[in-house]
């Protein structure tokens, strides 16, 4: 781990979670881009960019007249996003070693995004408030991030709640908000942004859809050592090599649609007066 404030880590296994949670995230992702304000011919700034994802999305909507510059502070990710840029053939999207705290460029954006970084940051209102000097007067910043408290099994699944009580209890040893989403519109507000607004979506996934047990225990396994150390599970009693086909029994068994955390994105507009 090369940020040691940042709990997730850069390892290969990391950043291929990353990449299929940002598949799972894709749809949700593109529709508050949209009703955030990202348009074509902008050009953006993305906030703890990773392995690429979202700057690759955000290249799509903003088309071939836009811009998209990543921002991330783990070299292991901007190594990991450079390449698959490369390989998709992408001119309109760069990638730069920052930290949101304190990246400042030359030229004003016009629009800010970031996702699932806020909740690792627990300065994050005063993040968006600094990033809000990247924003041409009218610009707009897009935040996207969980609300974990919409993550839930119906009818109720008992190893589904114990895993959930291990994630929340890893989370907060580890500094981290898993319910920050419910939090964007009022640190929208506590940055000074105008125009503020917040929207959350949600994937509901049948009993046989073996993603949501795959989905859960990746953060299992991203988070264990926090678990672990927070003392909410021994690793003998997470038993990561057959925790998902547990889960995924289970949740079928029960006939339990698992509804997934609740994907939220906040808005808001740099006053015009600034
Ligand atoms: C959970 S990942 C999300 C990656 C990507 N935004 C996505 O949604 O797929 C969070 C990323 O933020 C980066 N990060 C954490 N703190 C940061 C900071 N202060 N400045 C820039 N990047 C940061 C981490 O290194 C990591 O790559």
């Amino acid at each position: 781990m090369t940020n040691p404030e940042y709990i997730l880590g850069s390892d290969e296994a990391e950043i291929d979670r990353l990449q299929t949670q940002a598949a799972i995230l894709a749809e949700p992702t593109a529709l508050l881009f949209q009703r955030g304000g990202i348009r074509p011919g902008m050009r953006v700034l993305d906030l703890g960019s990773g392995p690429g994802d979202v700057a690759f999305q955000v290249a799509d909507i903003v088309g071939p007249d836009g811009f998209v510059v990543g921002v991330e502070r783990d070299p292991a990710q901007i190594a990991a996003a450079t390449a698959r840029r490369d390989r998709l053939g992408l001119g309109n999207v760069e990638f730069r070693r920052g930290d949101a705290r304190t990246f400042v460029d030359d030229e004003p954006f016009d629009a800010g995004v970031c996702r699932l970084l806020l909740m690792h940051l627990p300065d994050a209102a005063d993040v968006l408030a600094h990033q809000m000097r990247n924003l041409r007067p009218g610009g707009v910043f897009v935040a996207v991030d969980y609300d974990m408290g919409g993550a839930r099994a119906l009818p109720e699944v008992e190893l589904y709640s114990r895993v959930r009580d291990w994630l929340w209890a890893g989370f907060e040893y580890a500094h981290v908000d898993p319910f920050v989403g419910m939090r964007l519109p009022v640190l929208f507000g506590q940055a000074g942004y105008d125009d503020v607004g917040a929207l959350g979506l949600q994937a509901y996934w049948p009993p046989e859809n073996r993603q949501a047990a795959g989905y859960v225990v990746g953060v299992v396994r991203a988070m264990k050592d926090a678990i672990v150390a927070s003392g909410a599970a021994t690793e003998d009693e997470i038993d990561l090599d057959t925790l998902e086909l547990r889960l995924g029994d289970a949740l079928g068994a029960a006939g339990a649609v698992y509804t997934a955390p609740t994907v939220v994105g906040g808005w808001g507009r740099r006053p015009s007066r600034t």
